[in-house]
């Protein structure tokens, strides 16, 4: 069977910064310590005022084609993820489509196109609608473009302020890809769920902690059902585990229950009996409650190991490099999770070909996928191509006023014009709602 997944991936961030303990905590007297050591944030990017979800998602997408020399017809579907749409008919990808006609001779009349929507996994699933679409013979030879764009802002004073995000990820999905092979096999768990929602409104309403309980909950089913159809995940098995990432505290109390569960009923749970003691089994408490205990003393005894804190270091923390300093980017955060793990393999020479990532997808609402990817030959090129820490340094630093301004700017109740703290250096911009972006 040819291998299907990720050729190429281009990454976009919104030109603008805000240091989260140097700016934010402060004017929310809060400690920058909660920012840096609890959620793991050191800045967020924001999109200047020229730039939205089509911008950011067409130039990643003219980024890519540029790269890979690409012509609009080796394109034969665009598919556009976001949870921050502001059109309920018309799909983002003909707002991208029209921006990248502006630069090519060809067009993409012969390209489907649409629009995926499930909070934060849509980016998952439009890679997903790309590889069946490939694997049913549907593509004509040509590849699939999927773009996750999002901005993740939140209303002033929300608790989700502190995670906020903005920024685009373009992948090229094609038949024997550079980057990595998705595996056909996929686990889920998925619930009707109001932890996070956006009924007809731009900004969230979000049960915070239930969210954070809800993620949990739906990755270890995922999980559980991927072992039902790969069979039984083992700690060793993963060269890395790039998870959603709304921010890296979350992912490390993701890593945690994974840890747990991947190395029960091995010879690393027998190691760690005599300094822990035994993994509890619910067969062996007369109550769930008594259970629960008993799970989370073993959790936190098992997060001062050693054997957990090697485990961490080499497998998630290099997924969190560019979200620390980037924040949520919602559809696009596990894309950018698997950028920064295979940056920091190409950073400390790692052989990676054919080794397997395991790929852990979220969205509120609620549902988590879970696949595996194998690292193909092409990765070195693919991830040195990337230009992700220039643009990130090339951020205009905000202070509080500027934030303030630049939030309302983005707020679409508000009617607000504000000046651009950066300017457009060939790339396209916004150009008001319902038209394309131009270039400029
Ligand atoms: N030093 C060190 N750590 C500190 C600290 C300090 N001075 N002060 C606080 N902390 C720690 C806290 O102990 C906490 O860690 P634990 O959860 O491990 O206990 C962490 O920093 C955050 O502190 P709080 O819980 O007090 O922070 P908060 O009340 O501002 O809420 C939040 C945090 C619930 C995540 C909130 O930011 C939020 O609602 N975010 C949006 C929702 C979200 O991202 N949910 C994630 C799951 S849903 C999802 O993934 C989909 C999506 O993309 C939105």
């Amino acid at each position: 069977m040819t291998a299907v997944g990720i050729d190429a991936v281009e990454i976009w961030t919104g030109n603008l910064k805000l240091d989260l303990p140097g700016t934010f905590a402060p004017e929310k007297g809060e400690d920058p310590e909660k920012y840096t050591k609890g959620l793991g944030l050191n800045a967020s990017s924001f999109p200047d005022s020229y730039e939205d979800i089509v911008t950011m998602g067409a130039n990643a997408a003219h980024r890519l084609m540029e790269r890979k020399g690409l012509e609009p017809d080796d394109i034969g579907r665009i598919d556009v993820a976001t949870e921050s749409a502001f059109d309920n008919s018309k799909p983002v990808s003909t707002y991208v489509a029209g921006c990248l006609e502006q630069v090519y001779e060809g067009d993409f009349h012969h390209a489907n196109k649409g629009e995926r929507k499930f909070a934060c996994i849509a980016g998952t699933q439009s890679l997903d609608d790309a590889y069946n679409w490939i694997r049913a013979g549907r593509n004509r030879g040509r590849s699939a473009l999927v773009i996750a764009t999002d901005t993740a802002l939140y209303a002033r004073g929300d608790d989700g302020e502190a995670t906020q995000g903005a920024g685009a990820v373009a992948m090229l999905i094609s038949e024997d890809p550079n980057l990595v092979e998705l595996s056909a096999e996929q686990g889920y768990g998925s619930a009707d769920e109001t932890d996070f929602l956006k009924p007809n409104q731009q900004f969230p309403s979000v049960d915070g902690k239930r969210s954070v309980q809800v993620y949990l909950a739906r990755m270890r089913e995922a999980l559980e059902d991927f072992e039902s159809v790969a069979g039984e995940v083992h700690e060793e098995d993963f060269a890395y585990a790039p998870f959603h990432t709304p921010f890296p505290g979350m992912v490390r109390k993701a890593a945690l229950l994974a840890f747990r569960h991947v190395t029960r009923n091995t010879a690393v749970e027998d190691e760690l009996a005599e300094e822990i003691g035994r993994q509890p089994r619910p067969e062996a408490f007369d109550s769930d409650d008594e259970y629960r205990d008993a799970l989370r003393a073993y959790m936190d005894a098992l997060k001062d190991t050693d054997r957990y804190a090697e485990w961490y270091d080499a497998t998630i923390d290099p997924t969190l490099t560019i979200s620390r300093e980037v924040g949520n980017w919602y559809t696009g955060s596990v894309h950018v999770a698997r950028a920064s793990a295979l940056k920091h393999a190409l950073e400390n020479d790692r052989g990676m070909v054919g080794e397997k990532l395991l790929v852990g997808s979220y969205g509120s609402g609620a549902q988590a996928e879970i696949h595996s990817e194998t690292v193909r030959d092409g990765w070195v090129e693919e991830i040195e191509a990337l230009n992700v820490d220039e643009q990130l340094s090339d951020r205009y630093e905000m202070s509080w006023d500027d934030y303030e301004e630049i939030h309302d700017a983005h707020n679409h109740e508000m009617d607000v014009d504000v000046e651009e703290f950066t300017t457009p250096d060939e790339e396209f911009v916004f150009d008001g709602w319902g038209r394309m972006g131009e270039r400029k």
